[in-house]
């Protein structure tokens, strides 16, 4: 077959033949797995949009305590998390070993020690039931989780805005995924969790500053947005930086931090920097289709101000909260969509791009 839209893997054993992609014709079931940081997680989906299994096992709990993502730590919990997890997907899907076309796993970027645990996990279940394996980029993923109980086809703008990445990314079709911006220093979601820890919240930062942040006056401070040479590139380090001055400056002037009045000023500084210039991309390349993807997607705010775009003209598209955060949902239907991109049994894990 010479169609781009499928790719031709091999089972590991039998050595057959077995074709992966939106265009071929019989249903395809992907169980997949993910463990880049803190979620170990498996999925069964049906053709890169019907979910039949979607199991997270979350570390926040442990981490909590060290306020952050230990990877050590994470390691290991993965490697006790990962046969059950596993189980219960099946369980869930009321598949059997048999039923399922392929497995697939998140091979980077992401901790080594954590992706290791899955890949190699998947990579088992491939050899033990002769299926074919695929590895797939993380980031790729963040991507695909919008087809998930959708019919959104490309062309499409993504903004991916997650813990450890920050991208406008260009989607002409399904197979290529163009990054045309992206942060010079800190992700969206990194920013977010030093904020939160500043303001005394619990990790994971990002969540806990969306759920105080509209208990404020967004207008209360002015916080700066960085200059930077890419028309879509991105800085937050000097914000984060600007926020700690003002908490300094709050806490010596007044004796307190009002939080929530700081927590709002930020999310809204952030937010609209990220609007402005996913919008400014969409313009440029005339496509009217925006999808956001990873953890921060899941944030209030940046989803109010994307979805007011409809009434623009656009089609905006977000997952589900469980989608936003890392699953292996979209694994799996990154797997799918864009088979042809990805590597066999042979690949191994990378920690970043
Ligand atoms: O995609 P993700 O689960 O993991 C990575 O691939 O990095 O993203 C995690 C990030 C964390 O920084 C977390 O604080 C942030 O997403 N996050 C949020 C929200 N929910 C999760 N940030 C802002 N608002 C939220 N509602
Ligand atoms: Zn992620």
């Amino acid at each position: 077959m010479t169609n781009k839209l499928v790719k031709e893997f091999k089972k590991p054993i039998s050595g057959e033949s077995v074709f992966i992609g939106p265009d071929v014709d019989e249903d395809i079931i992907i169980m997949a797995l993910e463990s880049s940081c803190d979620e170990t997680a498996c999925a069964i989906v049906k053709n890169g949009r019907e979910v039949l299994a979607n199991v997270v096992a979350s570390q926040i709990k442990t981490h909590r305590e060290f306020g952050g993502v230990v990877p050590e730590v994470a390691a290991r919990e993965h490697l006790d998390a990962v046969n059950l997890i596993i189980e219960e997907a099946f369980e869930q899907s009321g598949l059997k070993p048999a039923d399922i076309t392929a497995i697939a796993a998140t091979v980077g970027p992401g901790l080594v020690g954590s992706l290791l645990v899955g890949l190699n996990a998947a990579k088992a279940l491939a050899v033990t039931y002769d299926k074919p394996f695929i590895g797939v980029n993380h980031l790729n993923a963040h991507v695909c989780a919008n087809y998930i109980d959708t019919d959104l086809k490309p062309p499409m703008i993504a903004l991916l805005v997650s813990g450890g990445h920050t991208q406008i990314i260009k989607v002409d079709d399904y197979l290529n995924q163009q990054i045309i911006g992206e942060t010079i220093d800190d992700a969206t979601g990194e920013a977010y969790d030093k904020v939160a820890r500043l303001l005394g919240l619990p990790y994971p930062g990002g969540l806990n500053l969306d759920r105080m942040a509209p208990n404020g006056n967004p207008k209360a401070y002015k916080l700066p947005e960085a200059k930077v040479q890419g028309e879509f590139d991105f800085s937050f380090s000097g914000l984060k930086t600007a926020v700690l001055n003002l908490t300094r400056k709050l806490e010596k002037e007044h004796g307190a931090i009002p939080k929530e009045d700081v927590a709002a000023s930020f999310q809204e500084c952030i937010t609209s920097t990220l609007f402005k210039k996913t919008v400014k991309a969409a313009e440029k390349y005339g496509i009217k289709q925006i999808v956001l993807g990873g953890g921060v997607a899941a944030n209030s705010e940046i989803r109010k101000k994307f979805f007011a775009l409809e009434d623009k003209g656009y089609k905006i598209f977000a997952p589900a909260m469980k989608y936003c955060t890392d699953n292996a949902s979209m694994i799996a239907s990154s797997a799918y969509f864009l088979a042809n991109t990805m590597d066999s049994l042979e690949i191994e894990v990378f920690s970043r791009c």
